[in-house]
């Protein structure tokens, strides 16, 4: 889908050709002189119309109006929250229609979260899944046109910052997608390398050779009981100069999580296709990155594998040795994230990183405590937690800081090992990441839960290329500013 950001009045508006012309009223709305303006007037004077978000009036071949089709929309107050629940209705009249064009125009001004609202409702609204369909209905609307009075260079910067988090969301809703014989860690690999085509980017995918001298130990217990072999991605994006440290984005790649020996129940084990939530959201955030190249430094790191019984599979009470050294005692098969991560976040000591972030499906117990509203995150650094707190409010991709406290440390005592791979059922999501702590001295970390945000379950099943939309607009936070925005800073003084 393309966006475009357009000038236009509501006057100019009604003279540009579309299939679909979406106005959008808020409750301050005050009528101009124009045509449209004065039948918005009459509408809501007449009680036809409501301002109400999601409240809409279709009306065809109107006097003065050169798309055939208007669509008067209410979206409340203008917040965020209300353009995003009234665009997510009208992206159901848009499909039904069959609209391949539409003009999007705000009939007052419009703040940049409002226009990032409508944009990433409009996209999640119309993405269509098709890579494993024998005759793929491609999603019909294919250009947008976001049309405001005066586009200042906060909206011009939303604007570009939103056309390539949809990107990002878009790559990381279909890996996360696909099934797990389309998926496999060698196609997540290819996936990463046809990536690092891009400006600033480059990649290195590593194998089971490779992997097994690193001293990977853990991560390898995870992936013997399959016949894919194992990958280690090592995704880099360089925007800023060599000297700036990087943050590193660690994301787990399970591409189908059986449990192994300590095997799953069959209902709905389907759906552990999207253990690879993680990685997926990984991928997106290099996809974004290259269509933004915003100034920062970045490395993407996914271990990936899958998680399955067999006679070489690794077994509940097996003792593993970790890169780091520290010894595990694997009492269940299905705690495999964390066993795969650890790896990856001593691996990422080598970057001497400005902040190393994992964002993984982790664990059942953080659906539980958080459902699909908000993401865990756990951070052993508070302007980090911060950061991203913030990154997930301004991206509407929201989390919640969970608490590190050493005492549920206490679980993970194993009298075999360093420590085991999983507690008692207490405090799950919380144990997981104090397992995860235990390799990430070295650095700020942070560490994002996404089981009960990364896919949707039942009818509407599928990713949600969540969080990648937080994690863009937490590095876009740390990106040095740009030379446009130092201009634009200078002026405002
Ligand atoms: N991939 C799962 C976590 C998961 C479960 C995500 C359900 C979404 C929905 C993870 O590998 C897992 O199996 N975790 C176990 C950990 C337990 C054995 C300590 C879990 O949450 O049950
Ligand atoms: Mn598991
Ligand atoms: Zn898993």
């Amino acid at each position: 889908m393309n966006f475009e950001l357009k000038t236009l009045s509501l006057a100019t508006a009604a003279t540009t050709k579309t299939d679909t012309l979406i106005v959008l009223i808020s409750n301050q709305f005050k009528p101009g002189k124009d045509s449209l303006s004065a039948l918005i007037a009459k509408a809501i004077g007449a009680k036809d119309l409501s301002t109400k978000a999601g409240q809409s009036l279709q009306a065809y071949a109107l006097p003065g109006v050169s798309a055939s089709k208007v669509l008067f929309l209410g979206i409340g107050d203008g917040q965020p929250s209300d353009v995003k629940a009234a665009m997510g209705s009208a992206t159901a009249t848009l499909k039904a229609a069959k609209v391949a064009k539409t003009v999007v125009v705000f009939a007052e001004p419009v703040q940049p979260q409002s226009l990032k609202a409508a944009m990433l409702a409009l996209a999640d609204g119309t993405y269509v899944y098709s890579a494993t369909k024998s005759k793929p209905v491609p999603r019909v609307l294919a250009q947008v046109q976001l049309a405001v009075a005066q586009p200042t260079a906060e909206l011009k910067a939303a604007f570009a910052a939103c056309t390539a988090m949809i990107h990002g969301i878009e790559f990381a809703k279909e890996w996360a997608n696909r099934p797990a014989n389309h998926a496999t860690p060698t196609h997540l690999g290819k996936a990463a390398q046809a990536l690092a085509k891009s400006a600033g980017m480059s990649c290195e995918v590593l194998g089971p050779k490779e992997v097994a001298k690193l001293g990977m130990g853990s991560f390898m217990s995870v992936a013997q009981g399959s016949s894919e072999p194992l990958r280690f991605i090592v995704l880099k994006y360089q925007g800023a100069s060599k000297a700036d440290a990087p943050i590193v984005l660690v994301g787990k790649g399970i591409t189908f999580d059986t449990g192994g020996i300590s095997i799953k129940p069959a209902p709905e084990m389907d759906e552990m296709k999207f253990d690879m939530g993680g990685a997926a959201s990984v991928l997106g955030v290099f996809k974004s990155l290259s269509v933004l190249q915003p100034a920062v430094n970045v490395m993407g790191l996914i271990p990936a594998c899958e998680n399955m019984p067999d006679g070489l599979a690794v077994k509940p009470g097996d003792v593993v040795t970790s890169m780091s050294g520290q010894t595990i005692e694997i009492l269940n098969t299905d705690a495999e994230g964390r066993l795969i991560l650890c790896d990856a976040l001593t691996y990422a000591e080598r970057f001497k990183p400005r902040a190393v972030i994992d964002i993984a499906t982790l664990t059942g117990a953080c659906v539980i405590a958080l459902g699909a509203i908000r993401s865990g995150m756990f951070a052993s650094d508070d302007a980090l937690a911060n950061g991203l707190h913030l990154a997930g409010q301004d991206a509407m991709d929201l989390c919640w800081r969970m608490p590190l406290d050493e005492d549920y440390a206490d679980a993970l005592k194993s009298n075999f090992a360093d420590v085991a791979n999983v507690g008692g059922r207490a405090g799950g999501a919380i144990t997981a990441a104090k397992f995860l702590q235990r390799f990430t001295q070295k650095y700020p970390w942070a560490h994002l839960d996404i089981a009960g945000t990364a896919w949707k379950g039942g009818a509407a099943k599928g990713a949600t290329g969540r969080p990648v939309a937080l994690l863009l607009q937490y590095l876009i936070s740390q990106a040095a500013p740009t030379k446009a925005k130092a201009r634009s800073k200078a002026s405002a003084k």
